[in-house]
């Protein structure tokens, strides 16, 4: 066997042990032990609650929210959301994604570098294990500053995992510290106190007591240390400290036994509790340093506390599109201007252009202005000929929209680009988001085209056509079919997606198509339900309410819906007006038709695929790809409103049987669950959701409900692992991702099976990657095969970028596929790690005594802010404290240095302020300074190295950058005039 064999076998022999851990438990808590599920989303609420309340309160708004670890996403979501006042419906859908996306980034370091001693703060790695937090912060930093949030969440959630570990695993709390270690996440501060390599740390356990384990003049010296650990040998230096626990060998030899604090059975369990309080601290203070680099806006997008979607479209743009291209605007706009300054105002524009031969680029703007802008220069010229590279397009907009988005392509050609529907299903399952077709004049002979002269008339057969219906359901879209002149009231869609809080209740694709009856659940949260049913012009159907009033497709108008028909499309807006309880719909048709209710309420759900690993006590992690067939699959479900809401079912359902699983239900804790399906068969599954609502009733019965997800789940018989040793890039390198495949039957690889599969691999920034085009599983090799990916990041890319990669294996009949989707962050390492310093230059001493006389004075502060001579330059400074107003200028410090002087001036009732200053790498440095009182001598001017990001300069000095103060003041008067 290779080395690279023997770890593989050892992984696989150490993944299937039980009660493996050596680190907070990822995600299930042993009685009640804190996990870094607990600790990442706890921190993650209280600090977006601590932002929310600071903008509230500099905007002069109440903020009653108490911030405490009861806070749950729906409460701090609310909280946020009152600033503004608004009435309309909120949910917490995407900030409670991003969250679960960010514990299981860091749950998946326990799985993923499971044998590293830097990412879980073991055998004294205190070097690496700081190298890996920094480095992980600037990538978090440069992926915000380009808008890049999934890529930012992941890297978040993988660093808080080392960051937490330390305080389980070194002995931190044992000194009796209750605050973090901020020197890891200052790459700029040395380490002090270590206890050296030779340096004794432990005693053994007396009887497995490890009560007393830690030498008594470690602790009297403040010297820091931590266990060490390992799966495979008792190895360590001597008198070190071990880990301690079951899979610990190192722990059986003298000093036997353990430091560490995992969990309530740990060998210093006494001391759990302490170290997931500091550990939550310390996860906070370093939410605080990015929340200070990238400004308040985008720390809070990162978290994922967003209201409203984004608007996102994918829009051919060859001659015979003009019309399309300008409904496209029409409804953009109007969406805009109704919407611009609402909450409903949509997150962000993305814009993607395509024809033949040209796709993209991807536009993606916060700014209406800018999309408008970009929208408007759009226009349809030359092709005829057909197809287009619309497949290219949308893998663009899929791999640029945040998650779970609603994606909407206006075209009326074939793809040319059809090999990429394996590409974008994958893109689709992991993202979530859902791609809708508006298909103009596509399959119908009315076309009657206007303009550009000499163009061919383009349709799609049935089987063009096809693609895009098989993509659409893929995502729990639709494909509407509809003639150009009457796009406009096909496109009612696009603003129905973008109401706030709109949940899918139930949908169907019935292909081929048969007459049948189908039931979805109206519950009493549920407000502007709308039913979309596309299908032939024949289709005929009827509606019965839970009162049992009835309506049928004859009556555009009726007791229970009124309704458009355009093109294959009719939308019925249902009147449920008391009306709770279990409605019912009968289709009449025999070509393949579907069906889509939606609503909105505050009341959904998310889910993730997770992947167990063996054991009695084993836990789980996220799975990438599909589930495999006849295998077990686990989910793991999270509702919204948690507080009212309560789960009883969850089923997997796929239509073509019709086939349904039942899971059973693991219960977490905060609105969380582990579904468990046994032996889910070969299929194209949906999750179904079930549960009561005791919101909207409080003194009546709960109401039932129901929730599906969109997207379908289809299984596999092909199993694609991948083992990318890191999500980081840096520009000008090359990562080689190790990937096997293997056969399955039942979900258990098949170990005399022998295959040929077909590789592709595929990102959406073409830079150059090499895949195997095919793998062969050979006989005698138990089943499985090995291969590698490479993807080439160009020196050019730029810091914050980020790059998805697809890795799909097709079986030889073409009949199955799985595939892996990998997305990487990709940034130039950070050389300045120094934080911008600075220098008080004076602080007036103007304020009276009396404190009631406040407000009739002021006093003003002025400093010199530099990032020395080596560092990337101050970008931004603003106050952190304060409410006075600030000026800066800038000059050119004695060594050639970028000197930023800033005088702030406030009223004596405000006699403190703190500054931050912020590089162009996200060092943030602070300036604090404080109004001397007329009456006192003594310095008062402070600059505190103990606040965040404090530097050390004394006040008093001359440094080689000190401009002269009446320079100073010179240039912010200059300034002062300038900018009012
Ligand atoms: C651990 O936490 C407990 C409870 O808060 C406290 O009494 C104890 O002093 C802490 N131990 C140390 C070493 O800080
Ligand atoms: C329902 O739709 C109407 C009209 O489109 C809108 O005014 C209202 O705000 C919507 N309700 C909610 C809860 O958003
Ligand atoms: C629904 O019930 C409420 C209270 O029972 C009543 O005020 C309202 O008029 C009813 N609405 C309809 C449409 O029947």
């Amino acid at each position: 066997m290779t080395a690279r064999q023997t770890v593989m076998l050892l992984v696989a022999v150490v993944l299937s042990i039980p009660d493996l851990a050596h680190s907070f438990q990822p995600l299930l808590a042993s009685r009640n032990s804190i996990t870094h599920r607990h600790i990442t989303q706890r921190a993650i609420l209280r600090k977006t609650a601590e932002v929310c309340r600071d903008l509230a309160v500099s905007k002069g708004q109440d903020f009653s929210l108490v911030i405490d670890d009861s806070l749950s996403p729906s409460k701090v979501q609310r909280a946020c959301y009152s600033i503004g006042t608004s009435t309309s419906l909120l949910s917490s859908f995407k900030f409670q994604s991003s969250i679960t996306l960010m514990y299981l980034g860091n749950a998946k370091v326990d799985i993923q570098f499971i044998f590293s001693d830097i990412h879980h703060f073991v055998d004294e790695a205190f070097e690496g294990g700081r190298d890996l937090i920094t480095a992980g912060v600037s990538y978090v930093k440069a992926s915000v500053k380009k808008e890049n949030f999934v890529a930012a969440r992941w890297t978040l959630g993988q660093i808080l995992h080392p960051l937490q570990d330390f305080y389980s695993h070194s002995n931190w709390v044992e000194m009796g510290n209750t605050a973090p270690y901020s020197t890891l996440i200052r790459p700029d501060q040395p380490f002090e106190n270590l206890a050296g390599p030779n340096t004794p740390t432990c005693r053994s356990c007396v009887g497995g007591n490890c009560d007393d384990n830690l030498l008594p003049e470690l602790q009297q010296k403040g010297l820091l240390t931590t266990g060490y650990f390992s799966f495979f040998s008792s190895a360590k230096p001597a008198g070190k400290c071990s880990h301690g626990g079951f899979f610990d060998w190192t722990s059986r030899r003298d000093p036997v036994g353990g430091i560490n604090k995992d969990d309530l059975s740990s060998d210093h369990a006494s001391f759990h509790h302490n170290a997931t309080d500091v550990a939550l601290e310390a996860s906070m203070e370093l939410l605080e340093d990015i929340r200070v680099a990238v400004g308040e806006n985008n720390f809070l997008q990162l978290m994922g506390l967003s209201q409203s979607s984004v608007l996102a479209f994918v829009i051919d743009t060859t001659g015979s599109m003009s019309d399309d291209i300008t409904e496209a605007k029409r409804v953009s706009f109007d969406i805009i201007d109704r919407k611009r300054g609402t909450l409903q105002e949509p997150s962000a524009y993305i814009l993607v252009a395509f024809n033949d031969p040209g796709f993209g680029p991807l536009i993606r703007t916060t700014n209406a202005d800018v999309f408008k802008d970009s929208i408007n220069k759009l226009s349809a010229s030359g092709g005829g000929d057909i197809p287009e590279l619309s497949l290219s397009g949308l893998q663009l907009a899929l791999t640029g929209a945040p998650p779970s988005s609603e994606i909407f392509v206006f075209t009326d050609a074939p793809a040319k680009d059809a090999y990429l529907k394996s590409t974008i299903t994958a893109l689709i399952e992991s993202t979530r988001s859902v791609v809708n077709f508006l298909l103009t004049d596509a399959t119908s002979s009315r076309r009657r085209r206007r303009g550009i002269q000499g163009l061919s008339p383009r349709s799609l057969t049935q089987s063009d056509a096809q693609l895009y219906h098989d993509l659409a359901q893929a995502s729990g879209g639709q494909a509407i079919e509809v003639t150009k002149s009457d796009l406009s009231v096909a496109t009612t869609v696009i603003a129905d997606s973008l109401a706030s809080a709109v949940v899918t209740i139930f949908q169907v694709v019935m292909n081929p198509g048969k007459p049948d009856t189908f039931t979805f659940t109206v519950d009493g949260s549920l407000r502007n339900m709308t039913a979309y049913i596309t299908g032939a012009s024949s289709l005929t159907f009827d509606l019965t309410s839970s009162t049992g009033v009835s309506q049928n497709s004859s009556q555009s108008g009726g007791p229970l819906a009124s309704f458009t028909t355009v093109g294959n499309l009719r939308s019925l807006r249902l009147n449920t007006d008391n009306q709770t309880g279990s409605w019912k719909i009968s289709v009449n048709s025999n070509d393949s038709y579907s069906i889509k209710v939606i609503g909105q309420s505050s009341v959904d759900f998310i889910y993730n695929l997770m992947e167990a690993h063996e054991g009695a006590h084993g836990d789980f992690s996220l799975k990438e790809g599909r589930p495999l067939s006849g295998g077990n699959v686990s989910l793991l479900v999270s509702v919204t409103e948690s507080d009212t809401v309560k789960v009883t079912e969850v089923t997997l359902f796929d239509s073509s049987g019709p086939t349904q699983v039942n899971g059973s239900l693991q219960e977490l804790g905060d609105g969380n669950f582990l579904i468990h399906f046994n032996g889910v068969p070969a299929g194209e599954f949906v999750v179904r959701l079930r549960g009561e609502d005791n919101s909207s009733t409080p003194r009546s019965t709960p109401t039932s409900f129901q929730r599906q997800a969109s997207t379908q789940i289809k299984t596999s018989s092909i199993s694609v692992t991948t083992q990318a040793n890191d999500t980081n890039i840096e520009p000008g390198s090359t990562i080689s991702i190790p990937f096997t495949v293997a056969t399955t039957v039942n979900g258990v690889v098949n170990d005399s099976a022998t295959e040929t599969f077909t590789m592709r691999a595929n990102n959406d920034r073409r830079y150059p990657n090499a895949s195997p085009s095919t793998v062969t599983v050979a006989a005698g090799s138990g089943g499985k095969a090995n291969g590698t990916v490479t993807l080439t990041v160009p020196a050019s890319a730029e810091s914050g970028t980020d790059v998805t990669l697809t890795i799909e294996v097709e079986n030889a009949a073409a009949t199955d596929i799985n595939y892996a989707v990998l997305r990487f962050s990709v940034a130039a390492k950070v050389t300045d790690v120094n934080r911008p310093g600075c220098q008080v230059v004076s602080t007036s001493a103007n304020c009276p005594f009396s404190s009631s006389l406040c407000a009739s004075s002021q006093w003003e502060f002025i400093a010199n802010l530099t990032d020395g001579i080596n560092g990337t330059g101050i970008e931004r400074i603003t106050i952190r404290k304060g409410n006075g107003t600030l000026n800066t200028s800038t000059a050119v410090g004695a060594g050639g240095e970028s000197v930023t002087m800033v005088s702030y001036t406030a009223s004596c009732c405000s006699q403190t302020v703190e500054l931050a200053a912020v590089d162009n790498v996200g060092n943030v440095g602070t300036c604090v300074g404080q109004a001397r009182t007329l009456t006192t001598t003594a310095p008062v001017t402070t600059v505190n190295p103990a606040s965040t990001g404090g530097h050390t300069v004394n006040p008093t000095s001359t440094g080689g950058h000190t401009l002269s103060i009446s320079r100073c003041l010179c240039i912010s008067v200059v300034v002062s005039l300038l900018w009012k």
